[in-house]
């Protein structure tokens, strides 16, 4: 429908019937209004799969890896074709917008969601935005960029407000989102924090550059429950107040339009983004709302998510050790706890329920079965709290079957609802009139004696009781508002018990509702620890009698997730001891390390191999194993240069101070950061080894180019290993006599090829204007600066291997 149409349909509305689609109608939906032949839309997070409406471990999803592996592909192709995996979830879920891709950078190393976002570069996040964003809209599913803008780090994420100078929010932070509007994307969400005094749901940013300069047609959604005022961002571009039904806007948004606060053409505008929008995914009139088939998970569904592992995977040291020849090897140790019980994503509300992850340790064994032996290690345990209770551990206690069970009382005791469930994590589920009390119970037969940790979570009067013994009793206030730790990762609180193995217990976990206390209720448990010294010994032992070690380590989503941010990057527990134990014991040692974002390696140098899969998603081990046997080639490079410790990083804060988070470093950030402090991290942004070798032969660049216009950097690549292999081409700029400021080199762009063993192939590497362009302040406006620019063409921002110049007239 064209907005002629769409101004008919906003003509037939009144004040009231107009207002009351700009509020969410529940926690996901929208509001429908069937006279005009609008109904309700779906919204649902990503970006690491599509969840739907529920939150029901019973509904599972298909589980990508984290942004984080997106952004070290490299290979816009590939991610465009997990954008349309997306939308084919979406539509199986009945989604119409997915709340991904999230575009913030990670400014620090120790951002929160740094595993939900793809780079620390502006170039790269921008790229790799817009090929989900393309993938996801392309069969009719509308992508969401979020959150706008400056919403890098998660600490008082409500109420931070972020001060960049106009130069860096636009060459820095706001660029990716002015790629995402230039890729079409039909929602950008607006953050919850403020950038210059502005809280983002009533900003002027929304207004200038992003509807005006960039042209965005589509729909400005606040994040959720980011509406803290009325007539503020009623005023403001905002379109969409999300959730509802309760809402700052409404009948109180009714109330300053009557009295003249807010135009009416201002309601009407938000109304018309939001008709365009539904007109886009088909909401509006008769349409078949969905383009796409609705199917169910495929093999080509898992063989993509398999191949999106290995394409993520960044190798960042190879002592000759991989890839892994089958035939040589007759014992292989598997090391490490994280090896059985990967993390495959991040914590927060990008969570999804995954129907069973590839363990690394299962898909080794499926790759060695019947060639060779694995022996597993778990090593001393990695530190993390309690899982919640499963169907793996214990059962319903009505039904016996696998899980546990779900009721909801009254305030008398008496059950109003009660059904068996699969997971002790049990968020907003669905409470009938009267519900007073959330149970989860269940029967947990003990494998090991000794000293359980058992834990409930959530937020208000909670009790957690194991057969006649009350571990815990007591009100737990919630010390926060951020609604992604009150709904979906409140803290879960801990107490001890002794237990006898095999003779089960009655776990039996309460807690009372109460508005504004959250909708999540937890209940978990951990065996007692092995005691680490013997862990580690038999963890060495293992190694020393095996030809390969292959130790897996990591974070847990309690360390990597949204609204914290991270305390320090050293793996937890004895994990770096476990390492360096392992790789003194045998010189083959792989060490794969599972996390998000960076972790400090301090043993990397002592390793045969070390491998970064990040938060692989639900075929992780298969990938892995793919990328061990040397079935695929680690395809990715570093999205975000790694600190060898935390000490090193130029930019770290993110810690506001009085209320202000202030951005000192300006352009500044990630490599450039590295680069203009003269100081070597660990491994530079856009390293990572493959299997093969390169010669940089030759390298053409045109001698003048004018200003304005895209120019070709052409280098000659010689495949000089001995087997096939994907090279991603970089080129880097600088400027050394600017008259402006300027980072010390910077990002502009890359290109890869696929080249046979002992071939050459040209890579064509396009520099857009947008790479040589400034943002002046004085001008409020971009210029170039002509004159002479040096091009540097290499692996990595640290691995040079051509120089030149193109002079800009
Ligand atoms: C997050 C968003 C998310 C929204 C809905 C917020 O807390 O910041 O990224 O889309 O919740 O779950």
């Amino acid at each position: 429908m064209d907005d002629e149409g769409i101004d008919r349909l906003i003509g037939m509305l009144s004040l009231e019937r107009k207002v009351r689609l700009l509020t969410g109608a529940t926690t996901w939906r929208t509001a429908g209004e069937p006279g005009i032949g609008l109904r309700e839309m779906v919204t649902s997070d990503g970006p690491a799969g599509v969840r739907g409406e529920a939150w029901d471990e019973r509904r599972t999803s298909l589980l990508l890896p984290s942004a984080s592996a997106l952004g070290a592909m490299w290979d816009e192709e590939l991610v465009e074709r997990l954008g349309r995996l997306l939308a084919t979830e979406a539509a199986r879920k009945g989604v119409d917008v997915v709340l991904a891709p999230t575009l913030n950078l990670h400014r620090s190393p120790l951002g929160g969601r740094h595993f939900e976002c793809f780079s620390e570069d502006p170039e790269l996040t921008g790229r790799t935005g817009a090929a989900l964003i393309r993938g996801i809209q392309a069969l009719g599913v509308a992508a969401t960029a979020k959150h706008y803008v400056g919403n890098d780090s998660e600490t008082d994420r409500l109420t931070v407000d972020v001060r960049a100078s106009e130069r860096t929010l636009r060459e820095v932070y706001l660029a990716p989102f002015e790629a995402a509007v230039e890729a079409g994307v039909w929602l950008v969400m607006a953050g919850y924090n403020a950038v210059s005094g502005t809280t983002m749901t009533a900003s002027p940013l929304l207004a200038e550059p992003l509807k005006g300069e960039w042209g965005f047609d589509g729909v400005a959604v606040s994040d959720w429950a980011a509406v803290r005022s009325t007539e503020e961002t009623g005023r403001a571009a905002l379109d969409l107040a999300m959730p509802g039904p309760d809402s700052r806007w409404g009948p109180s948004l009714v109330r300053v339009v009557k009295d003249g606060l807010v135009p009416e053409e201002a309601v009407d505008e938000k109304v018309r983004r939001l008709l365009r929008l539904a007109g886009r995914v088909g909401a509006l009139g008769s349409r078949d709302p969905r383009r796409v088939p609705a199917s169910g998970a495929s093999r080509d569904d898992r063989a993509l998510l398999r191949r999106a592992v290995s394409a993520g995977c960044v190798l960042l040291r190879n002592d000759a050790v991989l890839p892994l020849d089958r035939a040589g090897l007759s014992t292989v140790a598997v090391v490490g706890v994280h090896a059985a019980s990967p993390r495959v994503q991040g914590g927060g509300s990008a969570g999804v329920f995954c129907s069973g992850a590839v363990s690394p340790l299962a898909g080794i064994r499926a790759r060695l079965r019947g060639r060779a032996r694995v022996v597993y290690e778990p090593g001393p345990a990695p530190g993390a709290p309690p899982a919640p209770l499963g169907p793996d551990r214990c059962t319903d206690p009505v039904s016996g079957a696998p899980g546990v069970r779900l009721r909801v009382l009254d305030a008398a005791g008496r059950e109003l609802y009660a059904e068996h469930r699969l997971s002790g994590r049990q968020l907003e589920p669905d409470l009938p009139a009267g519900a007073h009390t959330v149970e989860i119970s269940a029967v947990l037969r003990p494998r090991r004696a000794g000293e359980w940790t058992f834990g409930v979570g959530g937020f208000g009067r909670m009790t957690l009781t194991v057969d006649d013994r009350t571990l815990l009793d007591g009100e737990f206030p919630a010390d926060t508002d951020d609604p992604a730790v009150v709904h979906v990762t409140p803290p879960v609180h801990t107490a001890r018990t002794v237990l006898t193995a095999a003779r089960p217990v009655r776990v039996v976990a309460r807690r009372e509702l109460v508005p504004g206390r959250g909708r999540a209720t937890v209940v978990a448990a951990a065996p007692p620890e092995p005691d680490p010294v013997t862990a580690l010994k038999d963890a060495v032992r293992a190694a020393r009698d095996a030809d390969i070690a292959i130790v897996v380590v990591g974070t847990t989503e309690h360390g990597e997730t949204e609204g914290h941010d991270r305390a320090g990057l050293s793996l937890g527990g004895h994990q770096d001891e476990l390492v360096r134990a392992v790789a003194a014991a045998n010189p083959r040692t792989v060490v794969v390390v599972n996390s998000g974002g960076p972790v400090e390696l301090p043993w990397h140098r002592e390793a045969g191999a070390v491998l970064l899969t990040w938060f692989p998603g639900q075929e992780a081990g298969a990938g892995l194993a793919d990328v061990l046997f040397g079935l695929a080639e680690p395809g990715g490079r570093l999205p975000t240069t790694w600190a060898a410790s935390l000490a090193d990083a130029p930019v770290t804060a993110t810690r506001p101070v009085d209320g202000r988070l202030d951005y000192t470093e300006g352009l500044h950030i990630g490599h450039r950061a590295w680069l203009r402090a003269g100081r070597e991290p660990a491994y530079w942004f856009g390293h990572g080894l493959g299997y093969t070798t390169w010669e940089y032969e030759a390298v053409e660049v045109p001698g003048r180019v004018t200003a304005g216009e895209p120019f070709t950097v052409r280098v000659t690549v010689r495949n000089t290993g001995s087997r096939a292999g994907r090279e991603v081409v970089q080129v880097y700029l600088s400027r050394p006599d600017s008259a402006v400021e300027r980072p010390e080199r910077w990002f502009a762009g890359y290109a890869t090829v696929r080249v046979e063993a002992g071939r050459t192939a040209s890579a064509e590497v396009v520099v857009g204007p947008r790479a040589l362009r400034h943002w002046s302040e004085a001008d409020r406006g971009w210029a170039t600066e002509p004159g002479p620019y040096r091009i540097t063409v290499g692996r990595s921002a640290g691995d040079t291997r051509w120089e030149g110049t193109v002079s800009i007239t």
